[in-house]
């Protein structure tokens, strides 16, 4: 099998800050370079950060179907990984854009790019293509999916943005459409991660991610390889109002979420 990554396992020992294990506790978001964490609904950068020291090379193409502010695309400028980044809101992706060209080049010149386009539809991937061939590569190397968590953030009234599908079957349809609309461009042997939480409806735990991770797994070429569970911290909706989310939890019977998910998936 050939090498996915530039680690060098000779000196597997330099490698501390690289994760491992299936906890990951992380302390304050990097806001280091043009990551500010102004876009509410990103994920902290070291997420990104991490899948992509792991599971790919420099020069290799990152695909991120739900790009929001623009995380992934800063951590290609900053690790010399190619990206191509999906966002279906015009407004949200120019933002992104603006933000993402305040990031230095700090592995050589690479090139990103953002599709403004529905990762549910066969036109995107299209696009898709299109962008690869104009990068002069067939395929990508890591796909990253951080989609809504249902309907916890409205990032948008567009119809098929995933915070609006009217049903959870409906929201798990759309995200099985976008994984299957993708997984044919991933390199075999290489790897999808999804980035996802759950949610309460009606004082009921709903195991989003759980549900998400069954739909993927309907998808023949890929196998789970990994459920990590991320730390959360300073979830903005609860800042400043700790003491009261824990005086409800106490009075009714319930934990507050502390954990989010990430997903490994390998295309076999
Ligand atoms: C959780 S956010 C992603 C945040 C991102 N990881 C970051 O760090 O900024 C989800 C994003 O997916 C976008 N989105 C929702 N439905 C989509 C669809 N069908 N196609 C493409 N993007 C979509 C939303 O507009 C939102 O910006």
């Amino acid at each position: 099998m050939s090498k996915i990554n530039d680690l060098n396992l000779n000196n597997w020992k330099e490698y501390e800050d690289i994760f491992t294990d299936s906890l990951w506790i992380i302390g304050a978001r990097d806001k280091s370079g043009a990551h500010t964490g102004e876009y509410h609904g990103n994920f902290i950068p070291q997420i990104p950060n991490q899948l992509m020291r792991r599971f790919t090379k420099k020069g290799d193409v990152v695909l991120d179907a739900f790009l929001g502010g623009g995380t992934t695309l800063i951590e290609c400028r900053r690790l010399g990984r190619h990206g191509i980044g999906i966002e279906l809101i015009p407004k949200i992706a120019k933002a992104a854009k603006n933000n993402i060209a305040k990031q230095k080049f700090l592995n050589g010149k690479i090139q990103v790019s953002i599709i403004v386009g529905d990762s549910t539809k066969k036109k995107t991937r299209d696009l898709t293509i299109q962008m690869l061939k104009n990068y002069g590569k067939k395929d990508v190397q890591l796909i990253i999916m951080h989609p809504p968590y249902h309907d916890i953030i409205k990032f948008s009234n567009n119809s098929d943005d995933l915070c609006n599908a009217k049903t959870l079957e409906d929201f798990l349809k759309k995200f099985g459409d976008v994984v299957n609309n993708f997984t044919d461009l991933l390199e075999k042997n290489h790897y999808l991660a999804i980035v996802i939480g759950d949610k309460y409806t009606n004082s009921e735990w709903v195991p989003l991610a759980f549900y998400t991770m069954q739909e993927t797994m309907k998808n023949p070429d890929l196998r789970l390889k990994s459920i990590l569970v991320k730390n959360i911290v300073g979830n903005r909706a609860k800042r400043n109002q700790e003491h009261l989310w824990r005086y409800r939890a106490l009075a009714g019977g319930f934990y507050i979420f502390r954990h989010e998910y990430i997903l490994v998936f390998q295309k076999s």
